[in-house]
């Protein structure tokens, strides 16, 4: 920390425009994985954004300066318009991304939706043993699917990441994660300790590593991307619990991403509906440059005016823009307050005690991510 220089802000006369657009496109999904970010109240299949209102939104996006369409849910490939959302967003030239849980997609669907300009797809694991990812998926035959996908996605030419959310039932297991990732052909890996958020959150106790396990894998992928340079590239993601510096969540509230729920709200990050008082826009009621420049959502704590000590003095102000606002919520209850994962919050020693005392304990059972009965 330092003396405090005056902070300094974002204007919207120098607002650059978002790099991606998050397009929740549904929130029903075959699967029911324990660490899903989709908040816990998931929206219902009658109130999603028709096709037209999407690919008016996709078309907003790309005037504004969107480079990258990332379709995503739920499971977006249970919408049986994808093709005709995938074709807009492309014809509208954005980088077209399918992050999909790959059970519910076949080669001849794939080929249609790489036709329609698809440039990438994403599919997540659950696990490389068949037997515990179908457990943590709640759905039998989820793995040996996503291989058959995986394959496909390589067959077509698509680029294909491989995501891997890890956590202490799967944790023991990053280096097959990588082997699996070169057999199929991926080009990247996402090691992705989970992030407790929505349903994460919920069973966090469930799913926290130990310190040992996360240094161990850590290690595994470190000496990895030595080995597979130029074959596999791998990101890592560390569990904010065990870190020292919180991440720039989101790269900053309002700064490099939009994403829209399945019933149109506009949103700076996946978890914001946990904020209480957030006024979100909705894409049915107001154009996209609109909310980007104006939503009182996203300038809430878009720069650093709004920022407390010890994020209102620190030298790191404007490189993690004081972490991730959901994440303090939860933890201090004032989204204002500091990420407590930064060892400059007064709450980052409870916050590190919490992980470390629920990995060494017994895992309850799962909360499985499911809609509730209406
Ligand atoms: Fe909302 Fe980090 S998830 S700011």
């Amino acid at each position: 920390m330092t003396s405090a220089p005056a902070p300094v802000s974002d204007t919207s006369a120098r607002l650059a425009p978002p790099v991606g657009l998050l397009a929740e496109l549904t929130h029903r999904c075959p699967l029911q994985c324990p660490y899903c970010s989709n908040p816990l109240e998931l929206e219902r299949a009658k109130d999603e954004l028709p096709t037209d209102v999407w690919q008016r939104v996709f078309q907003d996006a790309a005037d504004l300066g969107v480079l990258q369409l990332h379709l995503s849910g739920g499971e977006p490939a249970v919408r049986t318009d994808l093709e005709a959302l995938v074709a807009h967003g492309a014809g509208a030239g954005l980088y077209t991304n399918l992050i999909t849980s790959g059970v519910t997609l076949n080669e001849s669907r794939l080929h249609a939706l790489r036709d329609a300009g698809l440039a990438h797809v994403q599919i997540s694991l659950q696990d490389v043993d068949a037997a515990n990812a179908d457990r943590l998926a709640h759905y039998e035959g989820a793995h040996a699917k996503k291989l058959r996908l995986a394959e496909a996605v390589r067959k077509t030419g698509l680029a294909l990441t491989l995501n891997a959310p890890i956590h202490r039932h799967n944790v023991m297991r990053t280096a097959d994660f990588i082997d699996l990732a070169v057999a199929a052909g991926a080009r990247r890996l996402e090691i992705a300790h989970v992030q407790y958020y929505g349903w994460a959150l919920a069973n966090r106790a469930a799913l926290m590593p130990t310190r040992a396990q996360m240094d161990e894998s850590i290690a595994i992928v470190e000496e990895a991307r030595v080995r597979l340079k130029g074959i596999l590239t791998i990101d890592l993601v560390v569990p904010d619990y065990y870190a020292i510096r919180p991440k720039p969540c989101m790269g900053g509230w309002g700064r490099g991403l939009i994403t829209i729920t399945p019933s149109g709200k506009a949103m700076p990050c996946h978890a914001a509906a946990t904020i209480p008082g957030l006024l979100f826009d909705n894409v049915r009621d107001r154009p996209l440059a609109e909310i980007w420049t104006s939503s009182a959502a996203f300038a809430q704590f878009r720069g650093t005016d709004w920022m407390l000590e010890p994020c209102r003095s620190c030298d790191l102000r404007e490189r993690d823009w004081g972490g991730c606002r959901c994440q303090a919520l939860a933890f201090t209850g004032d989204a204002r307050n500091a990420d407590p994962a930064c060892a400059k919050s007064g709450w980052h020693a409870a916050f590190t005690a919490a992980a470390a005392a629920e990995a060494s304990a017994e895992p309850p059972p799962f909360r499985f991510r499911r809609m509730a009965a209406p």
